[in-house]
């Protein structure tokens, strides 16, 4: 049995009723909260920013899993620091100085995720593999939930899995887009160990129960 990290992204969430669907979480298996940070130029979609972090981690009663879909986003590692981030993630297509990036989140004591575009080749990430917590793989476009999982993104993930075995093999392979019930099981095969789910959680009649099938992929 695999033990498998889910994180539900609350961009998907009530926002008319956040505290909600948190207090719902915090009761939930989920193993962290997703949060999806955008600024309207790296994706086409605005999301919200460090004061809802903030709030969030107030009553959140698990790590901050913090995805930043924004340019340049070394700007802001102190302040999603500061606001209560616990996993912060860049893409790898915003960063120009990757390594002193990550090298600068992990000064914080955060953990260090990078992320990669549908389009980007995992072996672009060779060099830096050693030094990360995390691969954040998108199997969709970034910007939106809800939106339908690119099956090209199993390759990649078998391809990053490889690479994991032998420069990183406690590296945390995370798939994020298009995630439900019907796919779930294949993309934990093809060798990832932690899931972002969004509207398959917050659309689903019964989210808790959502969130243990997902967490159980074997
Ligand atoms: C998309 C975000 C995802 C999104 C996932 O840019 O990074 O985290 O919320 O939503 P679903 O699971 O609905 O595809
Ligand atoms: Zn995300």
């Amino acid at each position: 049995m695999k033990n498998i990290i889910l994180a539900p992204s609350l961009l998907s969430a009530d926002f008319n009723n956040l505290q909600k669907d948190i207090e719902m979480l915090n009761e939930s298996e989920a193993d962290w909260f997703h949060l999806d940070i955008m600024d309207g130029v790296f994706v086409p979609n605005i999301s919200f920013g460090m004061p809802l972090v903030k709030h969030i981690k107030k009553i959140a009663a698990r790590p901050l899993d913090v995805h930043l879909m924004i340019v340049k986003p070394e700007r802001y590692i102190k302040d999603f620091y500061d606001a209560g981030a616990d996993i912060l993630t860049v893409h790898y297509e915003a960063c120009l100085h990757l390594n002193r990036t990550i090298e600068e989140i992990k000064g914080t004591g955060m953990k260090a995720g990078v992320s990669l575009n549908p389009h980007t080749n995992v072996h672009l990430l060779e060099d830096i593999l050693p030094y990360i917590d995390l691969v954040l793989i998108m199997s969709v476009n970034p910007g939106f939930g809800g939106q339908k999982f690119i099956k090209q993104s199993l390759k990649k993930i078998m391809e990053l899995r490889a690479m994991a075995d032998i420069s990183n093999p406690l590296l945390t392979i995370q798939v994020d887009g298009g995630i439900d019930t019907s796919n779930y099981k294949e993309v934990v095969k093809a060798g990832a160990n932690a899931l972002v789910a969004g509207s398959a959680v917050f659309n689903s009649d019964d989210p808790k129960k959502t969130i243990e099938i997902l967490k159980n992929a074997y």
